[in-house]
């Protein structure tokens, strides 16, 4: 990120070159792994990326409030004048959603001009969404001394997300763009939000995220389904006992499953969530004892859970990832976020990780017609003010 043509791009948009902006940072996440759980108030595994967005923001005398983003050609202005409802004009949502969180906590604003860059794909599963609302919700933060806690904040963003934006998301992405430590990953309790930072020492490998670069297109309604069929799944438990969740269950009680959920469907629904949850437990676990290649077995069922009883893989993340696990090197691969479309994640060996790019690359344009993205990230730390 060149920091310096960023502030130059303000100064043409907005002018003034005599009142300097500050400049925020807001990471995106990659999950390792622990998908579809949050939700269920189980565990998850992401990291925060050395992706994400980055923001310029300054303060102005009018009420109003500029916005602009490098990425695409909109820009918009809105008056500062109680509670912003939802606009035709998407990606605006993100901020006004995380503003409305502002004022709703009686947080008094003033006008701002606000300029954004992106560097992490959008609809890619890689938060980008999480991203702008926190790095919003910092900047707020600072600006008006609000004195927010992180976990606020995080909060905050995630209701922007629910009931302004109209996703039903779970705590994962904004907790992780939140909390993100440089070279570590969040192993996170999603009912508690007790977590831990865990270092991600690869030795000889690497994380490889792979875009299948299909729109996500239905993910939000079949997102909106997965989370009802897990509430069905809870319903029909309280027979067995009183629980508040599906990770109430552990890998123990996948045999009373079939007892007392009878549509097949709801039970398999029910069956990746407790699974996922014992994986991610044992992940965490053998992390730390250096045993990548367990770790790598874990991503792998971890996928073939999400393909085969949770059902929101498609042809284009299997493809990466039953093609990937082919390839020398490959120590786990797995879908990550929301599913149906978006990235994978892989751990590779280093030595073989440009064979397993190009390889895969041209496997999967053969199979699909689309062509992949490769990133090799790094892992950096959570959202907060960065130096101009
Ligand atoms: C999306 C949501 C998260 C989480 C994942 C699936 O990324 O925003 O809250 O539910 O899907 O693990």
């Amino acid at each position: 990120m060149d920091t310096i043509n960023f502030a130059e791009k303000f100064y043409e948009k907005y002018g003034n070159r005599s009142d300097k902006p500050v400049l925020f940072f807001s990471p995106g996440r990659v999950n390792l792994i622990g998908e579809h759980t949050d939700y269920n108030g189980g565990f998850v595994f992401p990291c925060a990326l050395n992706y994400g967005t980055y923001l310029l923001i300054r303060k102005i005398k009018t009420n109003t409030l500029k916005f602009s983003t490098i990425n695409f050609n909109e820009d918009s202005e809105v008056k500062l004048n109680g509670l912003f409802i939802n606009t035709s004009r998407k990606w605006i949502n993100y901020p006004l959603g995380v503003i409305n969180e502002f004022i709703k906590k009686g947080i008094k604003l003033s006008g701002l001009e606000f300029l954004y860059y992106g560097d992490v794909p959008n609809g890619a599963g890689l938060s980008s969404s999480a991203s702008i609302e926190m790095v919003t919700a910092v900047a707020l933060n600072e600006f008006f001394n609000a004195a927010f806690t992180t976990l606020d904040l995080v909060k905050m963003s995630q209701k922007a997300e629910n009931e302004f934006v109209g996703m039903n998301c779970g705590i994962m992405d904004q907790f992780a763009v939140g909390f993100g430590k440089k070279d570590h990953a969040i192993f996170l309790n999603c009912d508690t939000l007790f977590f831990e930072n865990v270092p991600i020492i690869l030795t000889d490998c690497s994380l490889i995220i792979t875009n299948t670069n299909k729109r996500r297109g239905l993910t939000d309604s079949k997102y909106n389904e997965r989370r009802s069929e897990c509430d069905k799944a809870v319903e029909l438990l309280q027979k067995y006992k009183p629980v508040r969740n599906l990770s109430e269950l552990t890998a123990g009680e996948i045999n009373i499953l079939e007892k007392y959920i009878h549509d097949p469907v709801i039970r398999k629904r029910a069956k990746h969530v407790i699974s996922e949850n014992g994986r991610v437990v044992e992940a965490v676990k053998v992390l730390k004892d250096n045993n990548i290649i367990r770790f790598g077995e874990l991503m792998n069922q971890s996928h073939d859970s999400l393909k085969d009883d949770y059902e929101v893989t498609g042809m284009e993340l299997d493809t990466l990832v039953y093609e990937g696990r082919k390839l020398p090197g490959v120590i786990g691969t797995r879908m990550t976020g929301a599913g149906f479309g978006g990235c994978t994640i892989s751990i590779v060996r280093n030595d073989d990780s440009e064979k397993f790019m190009t390889t895969l690359s041209k496997v999967y344009q053969k199979k699909t017609g689309m062509v992949p993205d490769f990133y090799q990230p790094e892992i950096g730390n959570g959202a907060g003010r960065i130096e101009l």
